[in-house]
Parts: structure tokens; sequence; C-alpha cells
């Protein structure tokens, strides 16, 4: 198709030593898209990276970028990539600009177009006025913001960003989501990018690919995604525990999938919110539990991986309600 710039085929990598890492994946990025390859650790994200930006060979699939296949034209990949590795890549001891003019002349520019180019992108990350101080003194935020420009420096077409907010507090993170938005839309490039952060992935990506153990195990839009959860959820908030009774009571209404209750909150799956709410409240009130508020929860890309893997994101237990509960209550 002529508006992919990245494809990659069946690609697998195994270790030496046997891990494999990726396990034959397959997706297209489109001219212009922001794609997120989201994943728990180890998942593959960054080896799938490596192998795309050439600084790793595959066992075996292919890769092509730009036209390009990583294997047989890995320069002429080079030219057209900017990659912002997972690991810090800015040197501690240099200024941010040095950084920055470092990076350009390898990349061939001259003294002054280095320059000229470095304080460009310096601007565009917000760090114009700590372009002369050191990175050590950088904040997280600012580092990242940094390496950001430097992936930037060769005018790539396709930007590579490897996590590109991992150890932000949530502020930060927000701010260097503005600024890629902002990289994209100035010039026109394609983003590929890994993350384990849901909400990043979701208020970020054209289309996402969530990975886990080295398989895509679903790929869309986040919205297309979200929409295939089966099922919506109302949470009551009530004024005293509600007694097994009345959870059983609730759990027999046509169209109630799943009732679970956590002190004074009963968290209810439904097939559709506007066919049960009314019943639910009338037969709450009857059972004179009194109601505090009413909340709805909107699907994340958290139960997607749910649905799609039976686990929870961080860890390798199988989903038990315990589980579901400590999740439940963190987002509240
Ligand atoms: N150089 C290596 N040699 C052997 N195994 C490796 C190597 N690099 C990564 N692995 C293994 O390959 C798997 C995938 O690792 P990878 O770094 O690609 O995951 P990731 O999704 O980027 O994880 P994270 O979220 O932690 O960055 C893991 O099991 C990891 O331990
Ligand atoms: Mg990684």
């Amino acid at each position: 198709m002529i508006n992919t710039v990245v494809e990659v085929e069946n690609l697998v990598k195994i270790y030496p030593g046997g891990v494999r890492a990726v396990d034959n994946i397959s997706f297209k990025v489109r001219k212009g898209e922001i794609y997120s390859l989201l994943g728990p650790n180890g998942a593959g994200k960054t080896t799938t990276m490596k192998i795309i930006t050439t600084l790793l060979k595959p066992t075996s699939g292919r890769v092509n970028v730009g036209g390009y296949s990583v294997i047989e034209e890995p320069q002429k990949v080079r030219k057209i990539i900017g990659y912002v590795p997972q690991d810090l890549s800015a040197d501690d001891e240099l200024t941010g600009l040095e950084n920055m003019m470092l990076q350009a002349r390898l990349y061939g520019y001259s003294k002054s177009e280095a320059r000229r180019r470095s304080i460009e992108l310096l601007e565009m990350v917000g760090l114009k006025e700590a372009a002369d101080k050191l990175v050590k003194t950088y904040s997280g935020g600012m580092r990242r913001r940094l390496e950001l420009a430097m992936g930037l420096v060769n005018e790539p077409e396709v930007l590579i960003l490897d996590e590109p907010t991992l150890g932000l507090d949530v502020q930060s993170r927000i701010h260097i989501w503005d600024y890629i938005r902002r990289i994209i839309r100035e010039n026109s490039i394609t983003v590929i990018m890994t993350t384990h952060y849901m909400e990043e992935a979701d208020s970020l990506s054209d289309r996402v690919a969530i990975i886990d153990r080295g398989k895509i195990v679903v790929e869309g839009t986040p919205e297309e995604l979200k929409s295939r959860i089966s099922g919506e959820i109302i949470l009551i908030y009530t004024e005293n525990e509600a007694d097994k009774q009345v959870m059983d009571k609730i759990s027999t209404l046509k169209d109630v999938i799943d009732v679970d209750k956590i002190d004074k909150v009963i968290r209810i799956k439904v097939n559709s919110i506007a066919s049960t709410i009314n019943k639910i409240l009338n037969l709450i009130e009857r059972e004179k539990v009194g109601v505090k508020s009413i909340s709805i929860e909107k699907p994340t890309l958290e139960q997607v991986f749910i649905e799609y893997t039976g686990r929870m994101f961080r860890d390798e237990e199988p989903v038990d309600s315990r589980r579901m509960i400590a999740i439940w209550r963190r987002r509240r």
C-alpha cells in the first residue's frame, strides 16, 4: 500500500539463550500516524523497536521502513528515522545545546547548520532558556524533552520513541504528550512509540497494538478496542454495606452480567446501563440500602488487555476478584 511507511511482517527475535522476545508479529504503520505498542514489562516492545531502528538483527521476518529493508539497506533506514531510546541517551556532563550539537554533527551537519537546527529544536521542546545548563541539572521531564529534540535532529520521516515518559510524574507526562503532538503537527512525521501506560497509549495514539509475550494480542484505534469490551459497569456507593441477600437479588435481575462489592461500593456489570439502572435503583431502595452516589466506569485499555489475556497488566497472576478489587480501588 502506498501510504504504508513501516511494515513489519512475521517478525521473530530469539535471543542467544533461547528467549523468544518477539514471536511472529506483523503490523503496518501509515504515514502521519501515531502507532503505539502497548504492553507489560518484557513484552518485546524494545526488541521490536531496536529491529526497526536497525540496531538489532531479526531472527526471521521482514521489516521495511520507507520502502527500505532494515537488513539490506540499513544506512538508508537510519537516514530517515529518529530514535529516542528507552535508556537515557543524553550526556549528563554536557549542556543541552552541546548534546544537540554533538548529535547534529554526527549526522553530518555543518557547524552553523547544526547550531541553527539545535536552537530551533530546543525552542520547540521548551528548553531554550535551559540550553546552556548542564543536563545533570535538568529534571526528568526536561531530560526527556531534550532527548525528544535529539531524536529530531536529522529531520526524520519516522520518529521512534521507546517509553517517552517512563518514570515521569503525571504532570510532566502530559506535558511531553503535548510536545509530541506538536512535533507531529509541525513536522508531519510518523511516530511509532512504545509505552506501558494505558492512558498514554489511549490519549496519543491513532492506533494501538497491545503486545504481550512477544505477540500482538489485539490491534485497533483506542476507541475500537474499548468498544470491544462487553458490558458496561455501574458503581453504586452506599451508606451501609449491602448484605448478601441484596447482592443476590441484583445478580438475578435481567441484563445483569456480574455483581461484586467491596465495603460500601457495589460494582455491577450490565449489558446495558439504560435498560438496567432503574430496576437496580428500585431494588436497592426497596431493600433500604441508602445510596450516596452512582458512577459509571468507562472502559479502559487495561480492561481490553484483561479481556484478551485473562490477566492483569503488571503481573503474571490470573485475574481473580481480589486483584480486580485492588485495581478498581486504585482507580477511584
Ligand atoms: N539482550 C538480551 N538478551 C537476552 N534476552 C533479552 C535481551 N534483551 C531483552 N531480552 C528479553 O527479551 C524479552 C523482551 O524484552 P524487551 O526489552 O523487548 O521488552 P519490553 O517490552 O521493552 O519491556 P520493558 O517494558 O521492560 O521495557 C524479555 O524477556 C527480556 O528479558
Ligand atoms: Mg522496553
